[in-house]
This record gives C-alpha cells, sequence and structure tokens, in this order.
C-alpha cells in the first residue's frame, strides 16, 4: 500500500507549524534543534497552535458529515487529530461475528490521512456500542470474540493510528470504585490486560490507551480505581502506554482545578496522558482556558480532542458544549483555547547533540542502510537488518546532516513525493538537512516531506523516499 498523500497546502501547514515548534530530543535520545520562532508568533488555528509544544488538538469526526462543507472546511482547518466518533466502534467494524466492514472507519481514516490529520482509534474493547452477537455472547467465548475483534480491526489498521483506545469506560460511576459489571468484565477481571496483550501483538507501534470519563477530579473513586489500575500494569509489565480523560464537564460532573493533578500522577507512571472527549456543558471560555493550561502544565500530556466540531454536531447538542456554533462561526471559548495554546512558553532550544549510531524504523525494526556498503554518490538508502557496521552508522551534526562513513550525506535527491533518499558529498545545501522531531519523524528541510520507507515495507531492500508526513509508523525512526 501506498503512504497517503496530504493535499500541498496542507503538508505546508504542518511542516509550518513543527518548523515553528522547538522540536526536542529523538525518541529521547539525540537531541536537535531547530530555529525558534519569532517571539509574537502566533498560530490562527488550534491545531497549529498546539504544534507549537509538540502536541495535537483534534476533533470526533462523524462520517456522515464529511459530505457538508461547512464542517469539512472548518476541520480539515482547525484540527490536526481525528477521532471516528463511532465509525470505529465494535459493532461497525463488526456487525456479524467474524465479518469486518471498515467502509465507514476507512472513510474517516482517509479524510483525516487525505487532510494532513494523525487518527486515534476508538475503540476496541467496551460494554456498550456492541453487535447483537457479541451481546449475547459470554465466558470464553466472548474473551476469545473480543480477542478477534481485536486482531482483525487492528490489523486492517495497522501503522495508520497513532493511538488506541483499546479499553474503554471499564470502572462503574459513582464511589464504589468497582469495575463496571458487563458481558466483558464476567469473563474474569483480567479481560483488560488479556486486550492490551492482545492489541500490542497487533500493531507494535500503536500506542495503546485506556479510556474513561468521570475520572478527571482527583479525589474521585472512580479516578483512584483507575489510577491503581494502570499503576499495576505498568508494575507488571502489562502493555499500556497512555490514558485518555474524556472529559465531558457538565453540571453533574464539573470541571475541578485538581484535573492537573490527576494528570500528573498518571504522567508520573509513565504513561502519556491524553484528554480525549472534551465538551464543557455552556462552552465557559474560563474553564475551556483552564482544561487546555492543565495539559500545557504536563510534558506527557500530548493532546486534547473535542468531542465534535460544531454545537449542532455534538452528542449533547442541548449543552452547546463544543467551540463552534452551528453556523460554523467561533464561539468566545474557541479564542479562549487558541490563546491558551498560544500562551505556551517555547521549549527552551536544547544542546545541540551530535551523537552517531543506528537509525532504526519503527514499524520494521530494521535500519537505515547504504546497500552493499558502497561509497557511491547516488545509492538509494534501504532497509536492512541492523548490523551495528559503519554503513549503518549515522552522526547528526549540528548543521542538520545525517552523515555516513564521515564525508558523506543523507540526502534527498528531489522534493517530490517518492524523491529518492540516497547517499552523496556532503555539500551543504538544504537537500541535506533535517529536523529530527519529537515524533520520530525525520523531515526534510528543503522539501518539508517526511524520510519514508516505500509503500509500508518493512522487509530486508525497502528503498526510502521522500513522502509526505502522516504520522505512520513507517515514517518514525529512533536512534540508539
Ligand atoms: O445512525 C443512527 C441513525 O440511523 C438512527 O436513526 C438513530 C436513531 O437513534 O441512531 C443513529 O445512531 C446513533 C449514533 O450515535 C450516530 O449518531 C446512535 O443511536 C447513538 O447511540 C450514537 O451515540 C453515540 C454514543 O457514543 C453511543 O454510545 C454518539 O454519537 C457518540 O458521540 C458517543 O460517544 C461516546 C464515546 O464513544 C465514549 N465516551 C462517551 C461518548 C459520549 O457518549
Amino acid at each position: 500500500m501506498r503512504s497517503p498523500t496530504l493535499s500541498p497546502p496542507t503538508v505546508r501547514r504542518r511542516i509550518g507549524s513543527l518548523c515553528a515548534a522547538l522540536i526536542v530530543g529523538f525518541l529521547g535520545s539525540a537531541t536537535v534543534l531547530v530555529a525558534p520562532p519569532a517571539a509574537d508568533a502566533a498560530e490562527t488555528t488550534l491545531g497549529r497552535a498546539a504544534a507549537q509544544s509538540g502536541r495535537y488538538f483534534g476533533t470526533a469526526i462523524a462520517s456522515g458529515r464529511l459530505n457538508d462543507p461547512a464542517y469539512t472546511t472548518i476541520a480539515s482547518r482547525e484540527f490536526n487529530s481525528v477521532t471516528a466518533e463511532n465509525e470505529m466502534k465494535i459493532d461497525a467494524t463488526e456487525p456479524q461475528q467474524g465479518q469486518f466492514n471498515f467502509t465507514a472507519g476507512d472513510r474517516v481514516l482517509n479524510w483525516a490521512v487525505q487532510n494532513g490529520k494523525q487518527v486515534r482509534g476508538h475503540t476496541l474493547a467496551w460494554h456498550s456500542q456492541q453487535p447483537g452477537w457479541m451481546q449475547n455472547l459470554s465466558g470464553g467465548a466472548l474473551r476469545q470474540a473480543m480477542i478477534n475483534h481485536i486482531n482483525g480491526v487492528m490489523a486492517h489498521y495497522k501503522g495508520k493510528i497513532t493511538q488506541w483506545d483499546v479499553v474503554n469506560e471499564a470502572f462503574v460511576d459513582g464511589t464504589s470504585g468497582a469495575r463496571r459489571d458487563s458481558n466483558l468484565q464476567r469473563t474474569g477481571n483480567d479481560w483488560i490486560e488479556v486486550a492490551f496483550r492482545t492489541a500490542r501483538a497487533a500493531d507494535p507501534a500503536a500506542k495503546l490507551c485506556y479510556n474513561d470519563y468521570n475520572v478527571e477530579n482527583w479525589t474521585w473513586a472512580k479516578t483512584q480505581a483507575m489510577y491503581a489500575m494502570v499503576r499495576d500494569f505498568k508494575q507488571r509489565g502489562v502493555p499500556i502506554d497512555c490514558v485518555g480523560f474524556q472529559s465531558h464537564f457538565n453540571n453533574d460532573s464539573p470541571y475541578h482545578s485538581n484535573f492537573r493533578t490527576t494528570l500528573q500522577n498518571f504522567a508520573a507512571l509513565g504513561v502519556d496522558v491524553a484528554i480525549t472527549e472534551l465538551d464543557i456543558q455552556g462552552a465557559s471560555p474560563t474553564t475551556y482556558a483552564n482544561v487546555v493550561g492543565d495539559c500545557l502544565a504536563v510534558p506527557r500530556c500530548v493532546g486534547i480532542t473535542v468531542w465534535g466540531v460544531r454545537d449542532t454536531d455534538s452528542w449533547r447538542a442541548e449543552h452547546t458544549p463544543l467551540l463552534f456554533n452551528g453556523d460554523g462561526s467561533k464561539k468566545p471559548a474557541y479564542s479562549s483555547v487558541l490563546n491558551a495554546l498560544n500562551a505556551v512558553s517555547p521549549t527552551p532550544p536544547p544542546t545541540p547533540s551530535p551523537g552517531t549510531g543506528p537509525i532504526k524504523g519503527v514499524a520494521s525494526g530494521r535500519c537505515l542502510d547504504v546497500p552493499g556498503s558502497t561509497t557511491t554518490d547516488g545509492t538509494q538508502l534501504q532497509l536492512w537488518d541492523c548490523n551495528n557496521r559503519t554503513n549503518q552508522q549515522w552522526t547528526y551534526t549540528a548543521g542538520g546532516e545525517l552523515r555516513v562513513y564521515g564525508d558523506k550525506c543523507l540526502d534527498a535527491a528531489g522534493t517530490a513525493n517518492g524523491a529518492k533518499v540516497q547517499i552523496y558529498s556532503c555539500w551543504g545545501g538544504d537537500n541535506q538537512k533535517w529536523r529530527l522531531n519529537s515524533d520520530g519523524s525525520i523531515v526534510g528541510v528543503q522539501s518539508g516531506l517526511c524520510l519514508d520507507a516505500a509503500a509500508n515495507g518493512t522487509a530486508n531492500g525497502t528503498l526510502i523516499q521522500l513522502y509526505s508526513c502522516w504520522n505512520g509508523a513507517n515514517q518514525r525512526w529512533s536512534r540508539s
């Protein structure tokens, strides 16, 4: 399968945001630097404003609204992450047992990718929105059906989803801190960890989240129960990467300023945190700004998703809880959120740390390799089993080059999708300069395109090219 295409303006917007950001670190190892934004740089859309601190600002998208130009205009302009509101749920993706249907889910995913947005997957194991056949299952048959479902859906979307809500809403409301009774819970208390272990094996590159609501207030029993579960999972090595706080705030479940404490405490367990379904009854600008401020205060808070575009798109339209009016105009809460995102202080520039070592593809586990250890200019790079030889040793220089053999550079032979990435004698051109971003992408300075394992390939010999950045696992790299 080819890497998806982004429209050029979208690419420019994304890359512009990335350029504006101070991008630090490279999956925790090499530190790199791009020019800091001008002191007065204020972004004019939510996604770009969030990208200044390396975060995303997303929305739930309903496939049925994608033919409404008023809706898509706002959604494509403002947001850089998408969650399918209903289309990747169990009833949508496996309506009959063993018969998967990805039509609506793909519609949302393709729209997102074509418009340069990353995608959160929602959701694989949940007591609600189960198809009839699943509602009627129990015991071992249901447990196996859950495993099969996770495998089927994650295989279809492998490499395309950055974070999956693996399990949704498994704790009961109220003061007990107990698990919610459900057919899944009745298969045994370990159903959640089985779901996570299954998900890790199905798509090792996806971040795996537990997602719930009424867990934002640190003092609530449900929050504490979720915290104890995540702590236990981390202690026992159950694969969990992130916790989603839905953040449906309303008069019965209001925002509380200790939300920041909650986010901090979960992050301290060693997971990312995200605000995944934000809406606020009445859309108080102050409350919206407070929520954004809470996320920005926690380095591991990776992004915010609002649960719909306009008030009229909301599952609780009568609460007018979102950032846009039904006519598409911006509400006061919109400006409040944008200002809060723009108020973030730029990350201080790291000391450039050159460093030498292999560059490993996240999807493939294979290394960026000069075929046959040749030193011939114009040789296209490939993926190959990591072997620590000199043809896989890359030095990131303070000037932004990636050098091999001392005097050969990672070099883009063009600026369009599919341009070959080769070695060439270093000469200081922009086609030999690269940005190593915190999300693992490596972006060519001249083209703004990403270093990409062609056709999503993972095998030895897969060629390396430039392609529009879409945050796929074939465009993410790590250095050790
Ligand atoms: O599409 C059918 C339509 O054909 C039919 O005529 C109509 C009749 O009621 O129903 C329509 O489907 C509805 C669907 O939304 C699409 O609008 C379902 O009834 C309705 O139950 C469903 O509600 C969704 C809800 O999850 C179901 O649990 C909401 O859109 C969706 O926003 C909401 O999202 C959840 C998250 O997944 C988890 N966290 C809470 C959040 C809010 O409830």
